[in-house]
C-alpha cells in the first residue's frame, strides 16, 4: 500500500509539475461554494496576484494575469511575472467554462500537453478582489490544491486579505500555506 501511494504521489508530482508537494493534502478535494451568478464579462481584464498557495510554476514577482474574451467565446489568459534575474516571463493559456450551468467553475490550460486545470472563482466583487481555487484529487486519497487571492490593484487592505483567507480556511482549504506575492517596484504598476 505504501509503495503504491509513493508511486501515485510521484506520478501526481509529474502530472502537476509539483516537486515539493507543498500543496499535497490528504483526502479528496473540498467542495467549496463558488461565486453565485458569476459574470465573466465583469471578470475580464487585469488582476494582480496578492497571495497564493505556492506553485512551482510561478515563483517570480510582480505576477499578474490578463483575461480577454476570444472570438471563439473562450478566454485568453496571459500570465506574467518578473523572474529572479529581472527578465519578463509571459505565458499564454486559454480558459473555458466546461458547464454553462456552473459559470464560476472555469478550466484553464497552458499547453496542449497539459490537462485542463480547474479555475474556480469562489468569491469576487469584480472591482476589487477575487479568490480562485484549483484542486485535483487522486482516487480520493489525496489532493493537490492551489489558491490565489487576486486584486485589481497591486495591494489589498490587510483586513480584506485576512477575511478572504478565513473563508478559505472555513472550506478546509490550506490558506495557512499562502505566501505574499511581491508587487513592489514593478515595472508596469499604475502610478
Ligand atoms: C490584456 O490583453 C489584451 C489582449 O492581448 C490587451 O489588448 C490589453 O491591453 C491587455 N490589458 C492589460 C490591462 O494589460
Ligand atoms: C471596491 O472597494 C471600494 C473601496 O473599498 C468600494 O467603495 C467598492 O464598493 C468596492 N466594489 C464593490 C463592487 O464592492
Amino acid at each position: 500500500m505504501m509503495s503504491t501511494l509513493l508511486l501515485l504521489s510521484a506520478l501526481a508530482s509529474l502530472f502537476m509539475g509539483e516537486a515539493k508537494g507543498q500543496s499535497l493534502q490528504a483526502g479528496k478535494c473540498p467542495d467549496p461554494p463558488v461565486q453565485e451568478n458569476f459574470d465573466l464579462n465583469k471578470y475580464l481584464g487585469r488582476w494582480y496576484e496578492i497571495e497564493k498557495i505556492p506553485t512551482t510554476f510561478e515563483s517570480g514577482r510582480c505576477i499578474q494575469a490578463n483575461y480577454t474574451l476570444k472570438e471563439n467565446g473562450n478566454i485568453q489568459v496571459i500570465n506574467q511575472e518578473i523572474r529572479d534575474d529581472g527578465s519578463l516571463n509571459q505565458i499564454e493559456g486559454e480558459a473555458t467554462v466546461p458547464d454553462a450551468s456552473e459559470p464560476a467553475k472555469l478550466g484553464v490550460k497552458f499547453s496542449w500537453l497539459m490537462p485542463i486545470s480547474p479555475y474556480w472563482v469562489l468569491d469576487t466583487d469584480y472591482e476589487n478582489y477575487s479568490v480562485v481555487y484549483s484542486c485535483v484529487s487522486f482516487i480520493q486519497l489525496f489532493h493537490f490544491e492551489y489558491a490565489w487571492i487576486l486584486a485589481r490593484t497591486p495591494s489589498l487592505p490587510p483586513e480584506t486579505v485576512s477575511n478572504l483567507k478565513a473563508s478559505l480556511t472555513s472550506y478546509d482549504i490550506a490558506a495557512d500555506k499562502m505566501t505574499v506575492t511581491d508587487q513592489a517596484n514593478c515595472p508596469n504598476s499604475p502610478q
